[in-house]
């Protein structure tokens, strides 16, 4: 801090602008990612990504050098307001990235909105953030909720299923991914018989998985992520299920989950933004980088949190650093096209990602392509005026 004021004053001294004076200080990122729960391992993906991509700079972003402040959202509700407020107030944050949970997110968005921060939205599909809620500060590197969702609908259709149970936690993430399912499903001519749920991050599956048994659909689609999605892979093979009614979802369900799930998740098919299997040459750069980096292999979360970090990089190159200049920034980010490990994606009018989803199904430690299911999917940002 004391260099900063030092910096200002003897820039002033010197007749030198106060914003030259502060394009040389630090940009101060406020993370606000899971560290504990069912998403923690999603959060450490996220930064994880986000970090990456800054050290692929040398560190600087823009000429910037970054420093993180970081707060544990615990995916957890009721603490999201105070949360976010730390890093806006207390921290003075330049920019905010998070979260994971759609309920934190959609706080976060608001505090956002109020005090005019600038938010990138590296997973948290909530449909409202780019929605109703949508904002010129707010943007997301992720995907909408509706998206995998309607993406799925389509290919469950198309596999000539008729009669489909959904399952799912009850709250945005979970109910607006079943929508998207059941608008795409029901279009072409599906019945979605019965919608299960379960509060999150409850993942006592058991009666909920005895009622599917009895109801005998011709299939089921899920939203489950996380430690919530290993367990129900696990337990649906578990109840014999897995033989009789195919299980489809969006494709969080296998996503940085495969190690734990083993054979369980064999052969199970999911739609989502991203695969392990492109092989694309800017695919291959990433997990190779990341790989070397963390001695891990990168999933869908480190993506976004990369992406998060591209994003943020084509704002502030617009600004020459200087993120005071908000309406600059946005117009840079909203004109970029994002050379993501997904596939090059730009972001809609209400700042979603329009992009290819990709049918994915698991072999082994890997979620394969096994082809595009919705090319350049939009979505449809309704109730966003911006
Ligand atoms: C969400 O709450 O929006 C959410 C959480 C975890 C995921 C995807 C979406 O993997």
């Amino acid at each position: 801090m004391s260099f900063v004021r030092t910096a200002i004053a003897a820039s002033l001294a010197l007749g030198v602008s106060v914003t030259q004076a502060q394009v040389a200080t630090k940009i101060k990122v406020g993370l606000m990612l899971p560290a504990t729960g069912t998403f923690a391992s999603l959060g450490t993906a996220i930064e994880n990504g986000f970090r990456l991509y800054v050290t692929e700079q040398g560190g600087k972003v823009a000429g910037r050098e970054i420093e993180f402040v970081k707060v544990d959202d615990e995916s957890e509700p009721s603490k999201a307001t105070d949360n976010v407020n730390k890093l806006i107030k207390r921290d003075n944050v330049d920019v905010l990235v998070g979260t994971v949970h759609s309920g934190v997110a959609m706080a976060m968005a608001k505090a956002a909105k109020d005090t005019g921060t600038i938010l990138i939205v590296p997973n948290a599909g909530a449909d409202a953030v780019t929605g109703p809620m949508c904002g010129a500060n707010i943007f997301r590197s992720s995907f909408s909720n509706w998206q995998p969702g309607y993406a799925m609908g389509e290919v469950v259709a198309k596999k000539g299923h008729k009669n489909v149970v959904t399952i799912t936690w009850k709250y945005a993430a979970g109910d607006e991914s079943v929508r998207g399912f059941k608008e795409a499903f029901e279009k072409a001519g599906g019945k979605v018989v019965k919608e299960l749920s379960l509060p999150f991050p409850n993942v006592e599956f058991q009666a909920l998985l005895t009622e599917i048994a009895s109801t005998k659909p011709d299939a089921v689609y899920t939203f489950f992520a996380g430690g919530g999605a290993v367990k129900f892979v696990k337990d649906y093979a578990a109840a014999g299920l897995k033989k009789s009614v195919p299980l489809y979802g969006a494709g969080f369900l296998t996503d940085g989950t495969l190690e734990a799930q083993g054979g369980d998740a064999d052969g199970l098919l999911t739609t989502l933004h991203y695969a392990d299997s492109l092989g694309t040459p800017r695919d291959n750069a990433f997990r190779a980088s990341y790989a070397k980096t963390y001695k891990l292999q990168p999933d869908v979360y480190a993506v976004q949190g990369y992406d998060a970090a591209q994003m943020l990089a084509a704002g502030l190159a617009a600004v020459k650093g200087d993120i005071s200049k908000k309406a600059e920034f946005a117009a840079a980010v909203e004109k970029a096209t994002i050379d993501s490990p997904r596939g090059a994606f730009t972001l809609g009018k209400s700042h979603n990602p329009v992009q290819d989803i990709y049918l994915r199904q698991v072999s082994g430690a890997e979620n394969k392509v096994v082809e595009v299911a919705s090319k350049a999917l939009a979505d449809p940002g309704r109730g966003c005026r911006l």
